[in-house]
């Protein structure tokens, strides 16, 4: 492991973005998976999705130019955009990278009310990219089974014994995963939670059992959870306190560090980058944010 990297590794880091990617050492990651504003005004409690347009891609050129040399030589990138900036931002990164595949994300909206003017929009565009043309891609490990019917169907003589009927199929670049509906169970406080689903589909694929997966705008955290889901190791970002405990919470219920642990669990930029003696209990994590403002706890 390169020198530098476990102080980073699956903690919560209470960070802007780019001043964290200055801290990873270069050639140190397998995957990045990048969610970040995609500048339409969403409140994250910050004005990090309220830029003009040319600012947005400025800012989107900085991050990255700042994220790719982090990559391993067979590392890949996944980046979620919206349909309004993803030519230019597909575009910047075409410039760097190898361009894979735009995967469309169909969120599967129900059809009720949407635009009147124009077709609704109920994708999400993402750019799937790669350092070099022997970039890790383990196809076994995200192919979709058969269903019953199908494999019945070619039960014929010359169907019989083909590895593919029993592997199951490739998944296509269009994604028909449903998006997080308010009662979902995977559902917590943020307002563009990704499914897990779509994320893990990324990580088996593109990072290696033992490897690093970075996502520098973390939201509540669904890359860290795929991670720990899927035994590989994260390093992430987000600049609002109030996401960093939702991500806690979720590594907590998803059987992740305690936070008794003093090597995991950082919530504030403070504490990220100091050692401590003992990890407050959720309980006292409560009363913390009930009394302290947020900045602090
Ligand atoms: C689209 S959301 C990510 C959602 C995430 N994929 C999930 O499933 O929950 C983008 C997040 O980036 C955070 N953010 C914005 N600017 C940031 C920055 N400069 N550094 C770190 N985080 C930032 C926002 O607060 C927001 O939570």
């Amino acid at each position: 492991m390169k020198p530098g990297l476990e102080k980073l590794l699956n903690r919560v880091l209470n960070e802007d973005a780019l001043a964290g990617i200055a801290e990873i050492p270069d050639g140190s990651l397998d995957l990045i998976v990048t969610d970040p504003p995609y500048c339409l005004g969403k409140d994250y409690g910050n004005e990090s999705d309220k830029l003009d347009p040319e600012a947005y891609l400025e800012w989107s050129k900085q991050w990255i130019d700042a994220v790719i040399p982090k990559l391993k030589p067979a590392g890949s990138l996944y980046v979620f955009l919206t349909w309004r900036y993803s030519p230019e931002i597909f575009c910047y990164l075409k410039k760097r990278l190898i361009m894979l595949n735009e995967i469309i994300w169909d969120r599967k909206v129900p059809s009720m009310g949407g635009s009147t003017r124009r077709f609704s929009s109920v994708h999400d565009n993402i750019g799937f990219f790669a350092k070099a043309k022997d970039h890790y891609f383990d196809i076994d490990s995200i192919r979709i089974p058969y269903d019953e019917e199908t494999k019945k169907a070619r039960s014929r003589s010359i169907f019989v014994g083909k590895k593919w009927l029993e592997v199951g199929y490739n998944p296509k670049d269009v994604w028909s995963i449903s998006r997080l509906h308010a009662i979902h169970s995977e559902r917590v406080e943020h307002p563009t939670q990704k499914p897990l689903e779509v994320i893990e589909r990324m990580i088996k694929a593109s990072c290696p059992p033992d490897g690093v997966v970075f996502d520098p705008f973390m939201g509540s955290g669904t890359t860290a959870v795929a991670a720990f889901r899927l035994k590989r190791d994260f390093i992430g970002f987000e600049v609002n306190p109030d996401y960093c405990r939702v991500i806690e919470q979720r590594l907590l219920d998803a059987g992740s560090f305690k936070l008794e642990d003093a090597t995991n669990s950082t919530c504030s930029q403070e504490s990220a980058r100091k050692p401590k003696l003992k990890q407050p209990t959720l309980f006292e994590h409560a009363l913390a944010a009930a009394s302290k403002p947020l900045e602090t706890v």
